[in-house]
């Protein structure tokens, strides 16, 4: 399977609405003056800078040095961190993760280990990421796809999408009390399509494929997703599902 890359400027353009959609996760994190906060996955530190807004100092961390270097752009406190492994100095009082945890697939649980190892007594964990279900159909399309093509895509799998049961048993087995965990549905406008959405977060399906292949595996995928996902007037609505969830150590 290949990684994950990010370009924060066509991230912007193709999933700047990631972050403005992530808004209620701020508003649920609700961060104080002096406290201090890590957000989990801060990509370009759209929502970073939000919760610094409120008085809080803020560390982001991200996989992405790419993302990291637009955040510092930001004048923000940034560092290329694997979620897997999260190592800070000090002790938050909460964690915020909006769109990440879905990346982190390899071994949830170290994350949240990390996460509770890092929290001060009483501190919370306030997050929202892709849940089960979620780009159900873009997924099974993109897996068709490349099983006309005699690749197994199940392998190149690259997220991470519990049920609210078991991520709520993660947190729990991790010794954090889980206050609210919920998932729900929330069709997303593309601004860039389907097209724009592929090319954006699902290079770990089609990376090592040519130029010629990776857009004969797109047109399929446009394909067998128009009838449902895309309307009369060719705007793209992708199937998201998201699990949001507050837990205090
Ligand atoms: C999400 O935000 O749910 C998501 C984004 C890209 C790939 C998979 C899921």
């Amino acid at each position: 399977m290949t990684s994950q890359t990010w370009n924060p400027q066509s991230y912007l353009a193709a999933a700047g609405f990631v972050p403005v959609l992530g808004q209620p996760v701020v508003d649920l994190l609700a961060p104080q003056p002096g406290e201090t906060i890590l957000d989990l996955g801060c990509g370009d530190g759209t929502l970073t800078a939000r919760i610094a807004g409120s008085g809080a100092r803020v560390i982001g961390v991200d996989g992405s040095p790419e993302m990291v270097a637009a955040a510092r752009a930001r004048g923000l406190d940034a560092r290329v961190m694997d979620g897997h492994a999260l190592h800070l100095p000090e002790q938050v009082d909460a964690v915020f993760s909006n769109a990440a945890l879905h990346w982190m697939k390899r071994d949830p649980a170290a994350v949240v280990a990390g996460v509770v190892r890092h929290l001060k007594p009483g501190g919370r964990f306030v997050g929202e990421f892709g849940g089960f279900g979620n780009v159900a159909a873009v997924t099974t399309a993109l897996l068709a796809a490349l099983a006309k093509r005699g690749i197994d895509g199940i392998a190149r799998h690259p997220w991470y999408f519990p049920t609210a049961d078991q991520y709520a048993r993660l947190l729990e087995a991790a010794g954090l009390r889980v206050a609210d965990i919920s998932l729900f549905p929330r069709p997303t406008p593309l601004p860039q399509g389907m097209a724009g959405w592929l090319r954006t977060f699902a290079g770990p399906f089609v990376d090592d494929l040519g130029p010629a292949e990776q857009a004969a595996v797109q047109a399929d995928v446009e394909a067998l997703l128009r009838p449902s996902l895309c309307d009369a007037q060719g705007r793209w609505v992708a199937d998201y599902v998201r699990l949001r969830f507050v837990a205090t150590a």
